[in-house]
């Protein structure tokens, strides 16, 4: 039997994947090229939703892709490519958009967050039709599985309501994904603020950890994150915040359950456990970025892989969008 096919994706808006990302995402990514049918892209497409500079997207698309491999992906077993080379994730996000309703795309939490940023009418349309162009990227592929974090619920919610009304006008097309979200690690929060996930756009420097910082300023992140009243190292989502976070970290880096942490620590206070922590995620981290160093130093290289990826990924959304085409009623050429 063929092996269930998975997708996700992940936006070159930063010099760096965070710990959240890669806990609540590329770590599943590297696990389920094991058992599935892996399809894994960076969404370039998407990080043009806001302004960008032409130079830091090439840049950021390429310390993206070097990264996925450097952390576990491998060529031979997973498709890693680049979303813009394959044209169809823009001809199927635009049958899609005139499948979507106004209100039910502006009740996008995402995009409300997003755009307060820049102000409601200052934001681009390409940054309201965003889960859009997600859904396209999941559906082309026809996966049944899409691992994300937390924060990406809502968009395989709408990605599943398009497929269905898509097969209910045209005719069974695509098959409807499920979200594949661990809960331990669906949500990891900012250092510097345990109530805000970490976040690329919105936390300080100070709150997010950088796979490609070095250990130095790694370890003084973590020394300094906000802890709370009291010395107990606990598991208290509500009163321990910033303890609780740093425990499903160190949980999620060493694979010890936390009632064993929590034991572990026991009369111990914070400084101990922090100094631990700090060293899971250095030692996670250098090995990823040591890797990272060595495909960026060989650009070419780095763009053949790319390349190879975006044939193996053209192939299938090729088939995808054939059959779209015929059952929309699109002539063919
Ligand atoms: P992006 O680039 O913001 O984040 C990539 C992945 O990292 C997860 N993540 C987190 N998980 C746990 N804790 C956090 N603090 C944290 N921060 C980020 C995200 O949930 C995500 O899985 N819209 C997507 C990109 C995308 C996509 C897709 C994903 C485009 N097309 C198709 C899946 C399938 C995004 O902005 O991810």
């Amino acid at each position: 039997m063929a092996r269930p096919r998975v997708l996700s994706g992940i936006q070159p808006t930063a010099d760096s994947f965070h710990l959240g990302n890669y806990l609540g995402a590329v770590r599943q990514w590297v696990t389920l090229q094991e058992t599935h049918d892996a399809y894994y892209c960076v969404v370039d497409l998407h990080a043009i939703t806001v302004p960008t500079e032409p130079d830091a997207l090439r840049r950021r698309s390429r310390v993206a892709a070097a990264q996925l491999f450097a952390a576990g992906l491998d060529p031979e077993r997973s498709t890693v490519f680049v979303q813009s080379h394959v044209r169809e994730h823009t001809e199927l996000a635009w049958i899609l958009i005139c499948l979507t309703g106004m209100g039910e795309a502006a009740r996008m939490t995402q995009f409300k967050d997003k755009s307060a940023k820049y102000g409601e009418s200052a934001a681009s349309v390409g940054l309201f039709t965003y889960p859009i162009l997600q859904a396209a990227d999941i559906l082309l592929y026809q996966a049944d599985s899409v691992p994300v974090g937390a924060d990406q619920k809502q968009h395989l919610e709408l990605t599943r309501d398009l497929g269905q009304r898509f097969n209910h006008r045209f005719g069974e097309t695509f098959t409807l994904p499920e979200p594949y979200i661990l809960k331990e690690v669906e949500k990891i929060t900012d250092l510097q603020d345990p109530s805000a996930k970490m976040s690329k756009s919105s936390s300080s420097p100070a709150g997010i950890l950088d796979v490609l910082e070095q250990p130095g300023p790694l370890r003084k992140k973590v020394m300094r994150a906000v802890t709370d009243t009291g010395s107990e190292v606990l598991f208290d989502e509500e009163n321990k915040p910033g303890i609780s976070n740093l425990l499903r970290i160190q949980s999620a880096l060493t694979g010890t359950p936390i009632p064993e942490l929590v034991a572990r620590y026991d009369g111990q206070g914070y400084g101990t456990f922090k100094k631990d922590v700090a060293e899971a995620v250095v030692e996670a981290f250098t090995p990823i970025r040591e890797r990272t160093e060595k495909l960026l130093s060989d650009e070419a290289e780095l763009d053949r892989m790319l390349a190879i990826g975006a044939r193996r990924a053209s192939e299938v959304a090729r088939r995808t969008m054939e059959m779209v085409r015929d059952r929309v009623g699109f002539l063919s050429a």
